[in-house]
């Protein structure tokens, strides 16, 4: 499942010349989940499934992280997976991406619906652009999460402004990033975080590396805001 996306990483927006789409299942946590992903111009980097996205839900199980009945934003959700499995685990959970990405999310999480219900309610959906809007939600969560949204530099002072809102009342953040040199997640993990948040690297090797190693691998890591 973990593939050669740092590789194929677009540098832009709009490359999806071609509309397409796929549905894939995985299975995280002991779960199927089944996710639509729609390729087109409009969803750009947001159409697809992410390595990062699977070594977050591999990250919480790993280290057995008990999500159930907590809060959580997802920030950058793109297809919603990281977001759908937190609530299928019983997180109360608010995925949110540009406005593009809304519909798509939604759809996904129409899909995986449990027969039985969702454990906790259904997972909501919002548009949250970095540094915008983040004013309009509130900074009580347990969790903030990110998968691969660490990848525009001109963003990562935006993305900052909106991680150190919601985690005003105490949220731990985690976030799992493929460290492509030439998008400078190093830089963000290394100086812009840590001026803000203790950083936890995980140093565990399941999964794969710690966020502070570069180039080309994945990694997921816990950064508590400090108050
Ligand atoms: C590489 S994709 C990762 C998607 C998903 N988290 C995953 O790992 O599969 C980056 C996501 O960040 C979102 N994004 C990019 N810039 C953003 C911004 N300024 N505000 C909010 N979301 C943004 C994109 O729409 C996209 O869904």
């Amino acid at each position: 499942m973990i593939g050669d996306a740092a590789h194929i990483f677009p540098a832009e927006d709009g490359l999806f010349e071609e509309t397409f789409s796929t549905d894939n299942t995985y299975r995280v946590h002991g779960l199927n989940i089944t996710i639509h992903q729609d390729y087109s111009a409009s969803l750009g980097v947001a159409a697809s499934v992410w390595d990062s996205a699977l070594h977050l839900c591999q990250f919480f199980e790993n280290e057995s992280l008990d999500l159930s009945g907590t809060r959580i934003i997802e920030l950058g959700g793109g297809t919603g997976l990281v977001g759908i499995v937190a609530a299928r685990l019983g997180a109360h959970v608010t995925i949110t991406d540009l406005p593009s990405a809304v519909s798509q999310i939604e759809r996904n999480i129409a899909a995986n619906t449990p027969f039985s219900g969702w454990p906790s309610d259904g997972p909501s959906v919002s548009a949250l652009a970095w540094g915008l809007d983040h004013s309009r939600f509130s900074s009580s969560w347990d969790f903030v999460l990110g998968a691969d949204i660490v990848y525009l530099p001109e963003t990562f002072p935006l993305l900052l402004d909106t991680l150190v809102h919601l985690c005003r009342d105490g949220a731990v953040v985690y976030l799992a990033s493929t460290m492509r040199r030439e998008h400078g997640a190093q830089d963000f993990y290394d100086h812009m975080l840590p001026q803000m948040f203790t950083v936890h690297p995980s140093s565990k090797p399941h999964v794969l590396c710690s966020v502070s190693e570069s180039i080309f691998t994945s990694g997921a890591g816990r950064f508590e805001y400090v108050l």
